[in-house]
């Protein structure tokens, strides 16, 4: 029996508070040391059937450091390249000794079919799955919000935009419910809304209402690799109806603090002063996010030995 992190919503309580302990505990540099030693002997495998920045290079410095061999497998140059599937290429790399295998894909399903392949005692870490699932982006949500706001308790959260095809959104509303924030508004333009609302949020086309008094605006990138062509907006209408930019400071709570997961289309989704302002978590974003996925390696990799 191996642990995997698929979903945020396989967490229970205790274990989303633990880890944000740990991704707290390495972002202190004096633990910097003691992380060199965790993972070694263990292999790390980056596979990244869509691109990233963020996701796929925080999870190779967190796995290095913690001492890991990091694998990074360039998908183009690959056997996948000659028809090898994600199954194969997976149980190929744990033959290699590879341990923990961390994917990003386009198609629903594919971190959990991996997953049920693999050897016992490996991981697989879902790093972005179609529009379903990205749980390490809202646990470094989660420890961003809880860094900036001492606890997500009570909050009032708007996520702004195509939440349709946002496996931020679907992994960030999951995460917020369980950790206890007040009121989670989902605004965006009707075609970019799902046909349902989501348990637990409130959900409407009037951007004006999602944003008043909010405590914190999640601005979301348009994805326009899983839109039809005829859903796409276009950029200037998106900007005139949904961009945020400075005039929209006076609706929200005073503190407001504004995130966005990357990557930023500027002056599109948000405008350059509100994401380089005081008030954007951006970086922070960002830097918090090795240290998390530092907290995730470390933890499954326990889990793993342990069940052994
Ligand atoms: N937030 C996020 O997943 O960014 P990347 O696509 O750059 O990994």
């Amino acid at each position: 029996m191996s642990r995997h992190l698929l979903d945020i919503a396989q967490l229970e309580r205790r274990t989303l508070d633990y880890l944000l302990d740990r991704g707290e505990y390495w972002l202190d540099p004096a633990h910097a040391e003691v992380g060199r030693t965790r993972l070694i002997g263990r292999g790390v495998a980056l596979l990244f059937y869509e691109n990233s920045t963020r996701t796929r290079c925080s999870f190779e410095l967190a796995a290095r450091r913690l001492g890991a061999d990091v694998l990074n497998l360039d998908i183009e140059h690959s056997a996948v390249e000659k028809g090898e599937s994600i199954v194969d290429t997976g149980t190929t790399l744990a033959a290699m000794g590879i341990s923990h295998f961390v994917i990003r894909h386009g198609s629903e399903g594919v971190p959990a079919e991996l997953a049920s392949a693999l050897p016992s005692g490996s991981s697989v870490l879902n790093a972005g799955e179609a529009h379903v699932a990205h749980p390490t982006q809202a646990l470094l949500d989660a420890l961003t919000l809880r860094r900036s706001f001492g606890q997500l308790e009570g909050l009032r959260i708007a996520i702004i935009g195509d939440i349709r095809h946002s496996r931020v959104a679907a992994s960030a509303i999951s995460i917020f419910r369980r950790l206890g924030v007040g009121e989670i508004r989902l605004a965006g333009p009707r075609p970019l809304l799902p046909d349902n609302t989501p348990e637990g949020t409130q959900m409407s086309d009037r951007r004006d209402e999602a944003l008043a008094e909010v405590d914190v605006v999640m601005a979301l990138r348009i994805q326009r690799e899983r839109m039809a062509r005829t859903t796409t907006p276009d950029p200037e209408d998106y900007r005139e109806h949904w961009g945020l930019e400075e005039a929209d400071l006076a609706r929200l709570a005073p503190e407001a603090r504004l995130m966005h997961p990357g990557p930023v289309n500027r002056g599109v989704e948000i405008s350059d002063e509100l994401a380089d302002g005081p008030r954007s978590l951006i970086r922070e974003q960002v830097r918090n996010g090795v240290a998390m996925r530092m907290a995730v390696l470390e933890w499954l990799d326990e889990e793993n030995r342990n069940g052994q």
